[in-house]
This record gives structure tokens, sequence and C-alpha cells, in this order.
């Protein structure tokens, strides 16, 4: 890194890289300093509406650009891949938006990349390094609500049919669970591990991805999480977390939450609130901007090893209802009930 700055390069020009890059520019230290696109016409508009001094025509030379410390990938999942390894293999640090990869194995060949050329890489999963999010960890570790015994948690939305839209498009990564179930299942991770079994009850759309999907998670403790994600209606959500001696309830939208209550058995509830600036996605820019000033590859709050363990889920999720949805009529709900 040159100086104190964080110069990031954004790569793609959609609707999360804007977003992004609105946060990024309200930050002190952080300097958006180049843009990278499929097409010379996208890059230039992009810069031109953040004032944003490069615009490449190309990933390929935004990765080869050596002004950019990191760059942020926000492409549709399916094209996260490459672009990442573009990136890293120019000594370029990556934070790529969620899910990391579309599978599992890509993310442990990422995971590799990175560490072999020494780069930092992270998976966006903003939810991560909201304030709140940061002091439910700590609250469930300290033992405020004894032993977790159960999560619940939900993101499901009305997502307009559009066979086209990356949300419903095969071909760009679509269906619930890539797009909305990866937060769920992130959210429970740090609070339960690992699951022991996997149950699914999941619809297709029309274009065969899952559009409605329930997801029942079993724990060696005897923990469970039952996770809900959808793009055929809107949901609550929020999540929330029960213990032994006591639950936490985290407001919507419990992904970008701006206050939670913590009822201690016995106890009155306590609310806990925080102002989140801008769209959210400030905390995950500063995290990188820590993780890479303190010479950091990996972020300890969201490491590869986790993202690439969460996908194996995410993965053994989608296995159970990607077979059946090929030869099942769009809506008829599949249910499915296995051990691993
Ligand atoms: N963290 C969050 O809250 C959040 C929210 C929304 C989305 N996301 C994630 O961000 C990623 C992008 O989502 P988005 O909603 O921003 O998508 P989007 O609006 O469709 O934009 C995606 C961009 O990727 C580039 N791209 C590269 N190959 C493409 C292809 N074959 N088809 C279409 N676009 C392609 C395009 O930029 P150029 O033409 O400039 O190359 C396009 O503008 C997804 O992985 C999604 O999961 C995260």
């Amino acid at each position: 890194m040159a100086g104190s700055s964080v110069r990031w390069g954004i790569l793609g020009t959609g609707g999360i890289a804007a977003t992004f890059t609105e946060d990024a520019m309200r930050l002190p230290g952080h300097e958006v300093v180049a843009v990278g696109s499929r097409s010379a016409a996208s890059a230039s508009a992009f810069a031109e509406r953040y004032g944003i001094p490069r615009a490449h025509a190309s990933y390929a030379d935004l990765a080869a650009d050596d002004g950019v410390d990191v760059v942020y990938v926000a492409t549709p999942h399916p094209m996260h891949f490459e672009p990442a390894r573009l990136c890293m293999e120019a000594g370029r640090a990556v934070l790529v938006e969620k899910p990391l990869t579309t599978c599992a194995d890509d993310a442990e060949k990422l995971a590799a990349i990175a560490r072999e050329h020494g780069v930092f890489a992270m998976e966006g999963m903003w939810t991560r390094f909201n304030p709140l999010v940061r002091r439910l960890r700590e609250l469930v570790a300290d033992g405020a609500i004894g032993e977790v015994t159960a999560v619940y948690a939900d993101f499901s939305v009305a997502a307009e049919f559009d066979a086209s839209h990356r949300q419903w498009s095969p071909e760009l990564g679509g269906g619930a669970l890539l797009d909305l179930g990866c937060y769920p299942v992130s959210f429970t991770w740090p609070l339960l591990g690992p699951p022991a079994t996997v149950q699914v009850a999941a619809s297709p759309a029309p274009t065969g991805v899952d559009a409605n999907t329930g997801i029942m998670l079993g724990y060696e403790s005897g923990a469970i999480a039952l996770l809900h994600c959808g793009l055929t209606g809107a949901s609550p959500h929020t999540a929330t977390v029960v213990g032994t001696r006591g639950r936490v309830d985290v407001a919507a939208p419990f992904y970008r939450p701006s206050a939670m209550t913590v009822t201690r058995t016995g106890a009155a509830p306590e609310e806990i609130t925080a102002d989140v600036p801008g769209h959210g996605f400030t905390y995950e820019a500063e995290e990188v901007a820590r993780c890479l000033r303190a010479g950091l590859t990996e972020s300890p709050l969201m490491p590869l090893d986790e993202t690439v363990a969460i996908l194996r889920t995410l993965d053994e999720i989608a296995a159970r209802f990607t077979e059946r949805f090929a030869d099942r009529p769009a809506g008829a709900a599949q249910s499915t009930s296995t051990q691993p």
C-alpha cells in the first residue's frame, strides 16, 4: 500500500458495484482510484459518475493497474472466480462479493491461489463486520444466553420473475440459496459451527433454479437451525438466537442490523443499537483496510477456510434439490431429508 490510503479498484459496473463505491468513498483513508468493465463505455460512465480517475476497458487491465491495492469483484457469482484469479495473480488483494464462488471446490482453488501469491483475499460477506453481529458473537461466546439451542433466520424477497436476471438465470448463478440463503447459513456458522445433518425442502422456478428453500441444520450439540430463503415472497428478514438462558432477537434486516434485543432469563430485555452509515458496507471496507495495514492475508472474522466450509454446506443443500428439479414442474415442492 502506498501511503496510508487504501486504493480500491472496482471490477464490474452493476448494482452492488455502485452501492459499495458510494460507501467506500465516504470513508477517510479510502480512495476509489480505478474501475474495470467488460466495456469501455460502461467503465467510462461509471468513472464519470463517481469521479474515479482511471477507467479500464477490461478486467485484465484493471488487474494490471499497479496503482490499485485491492480489487472489489462485483460480477455475478459464476463470474467471480476468473477475475479474482486474474487480480491475485497480478499481486492484487481481492474482496470478492458473496458467495465467493458457486461451489466449495472453486473456493478452495481461489484460497490456494491467494496463499500461493501471498495476497489478501476475502469473501464480501458484509454482515460479518456489522458491529451488532460482532457484538452478538461476543455475547454468545461469553455465555450471555447460555448454550445456543436454536437459530432462526430468513431472507426471502418478492422478486419479479425475469428469466434473464441473475437471480433467476442458471447461467448467472441464479437461485435463492446462493443469492440469499448464504446469509442465514453464514450468520449461523460462528454460533454453531458446521452442521452434522442437513434437511431441505425446496421448490423450483421456471428456470430450474431454487425459488423457495427451507433448510434445517442439525448439530452434534443437539442445537438446530431453521433457515429460509426465497425469491417468491418477502419474509421478515429477522434472526433469533435461542439459548438455554435467554435469547437474542436481531431486528430486520438481520444481514445489516441496527438493533437487537438481548433477553436474559429473568431479566428485562436489553436493546442494543448501532448507527449503520451509508448502505452498510463501510465496515467490511474498513476490515479490508485494517488487514492490509496489518499485513494480514485473511480476515479473522471471515477466513477463507470458513468460506470454503460454508460453501460445502451450501453444496450439500443444493445437492438435495438440483437433480430432482430437473424432472419436476416449477412450483412443485420438493422435500428431502438426509444425513451426511
Ligand atoms: N453484498 C450484497 O448485499 C449484495 C447485493 C447485491 C448483489 N451482491 C452480489 O454481487 C454480485 C453482483 O450482483 P449485482 O446485483 O451487482 O449484479 P448486476 O447488477 O447484474 O451487475 C453485475 C456486473 O457484473 C459484470 N458482468 C460480468 N460478466 C457478466 C455477465 N455474464 N452478465 C452480466 N454481468 C456481468 C457487469 O459489469 P461490466 O459490464 O461493467 O463488466 C455487470 O454490470 C453477485 O455475486 C451478488 O451475489 C451482493
